[in-house]
C-alpha cells in the first residue's frame, strides 16, 4: 500500500529532522536554523483540510520561489531521484515517492 511505502521512506529520509513521530525535533533538528515543521498538524493549521498539492510542492522543492527565503530542507524532487541514472525515469520515481510520502503524512494528521 502507498501509505506503507511512504512510512518506510519517511523513516529513511525524513525522521532525522522531523522526528520518528513527525512532530519535529528529530536528532538533526538542533543543527538547523528553522525548526522542522510538526507534520501532524498540517491540516489543523489549514482549517482542517490537508492541502495536498501544496504539501507535494513543499516536499519536491524544485518550485520554491526565492521569496520563501533559504530552504534548509533538501530538495526532495532531486534527492529522491538521484540514484536513477536516466533523468526522465528519475523524475517519475521521485514523483511516486513523494506521492507515497504525502499519503503517509495525510494518515498522520491530528485535529
Ligand atoms: C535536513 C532536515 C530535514 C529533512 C531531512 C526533511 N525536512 Fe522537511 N522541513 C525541514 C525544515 C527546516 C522545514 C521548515 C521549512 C524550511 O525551512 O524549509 C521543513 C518543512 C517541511 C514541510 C512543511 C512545508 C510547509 O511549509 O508547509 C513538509 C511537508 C516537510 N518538511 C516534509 C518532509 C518530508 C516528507 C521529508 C522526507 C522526504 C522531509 N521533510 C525531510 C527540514 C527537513
Amino acid at each position: 500500500m502507498l501509505v506503507e511505502v511512504g512510512a518506510e521512506l519517511y523513516k529513511s529520509y525524513c525522521a532525522s529532522c522531523h522526528g520518528v513521530v513527525a512532530r519535529g525535533g528529530g536528532p538533526a533538528a538542533p543543527a538547523l536554523i528553522t525548526p522542522p515543521t510538526d507534520l501532524t498538524r498540517i491540516a489543523a493549521q489549514n482549517g482542517g483540510v490537508f492541502p495536498e498539492s501544496s504539501v507535494v510542492k513543499a516536499i519536491d522543492g524544485r518550485f520554491d520561489l526565492p521569496a520563501h527565503g533559504s530552504r534548509e530542507m533538501p530538495v526532495w524532487g532531486i534527492a529522491l531521484a538521484e540514484e536513477i541514472p536516466y533523468f526522465a525515469a528519475g523524475d517519475e520515481v521521485a514523483r511516486g515517492r513523494i506521492a507515497s510520502l504525502v499519503e503517509y503524512l495525510k494518515s498522520l494528521q491530528e485535529p
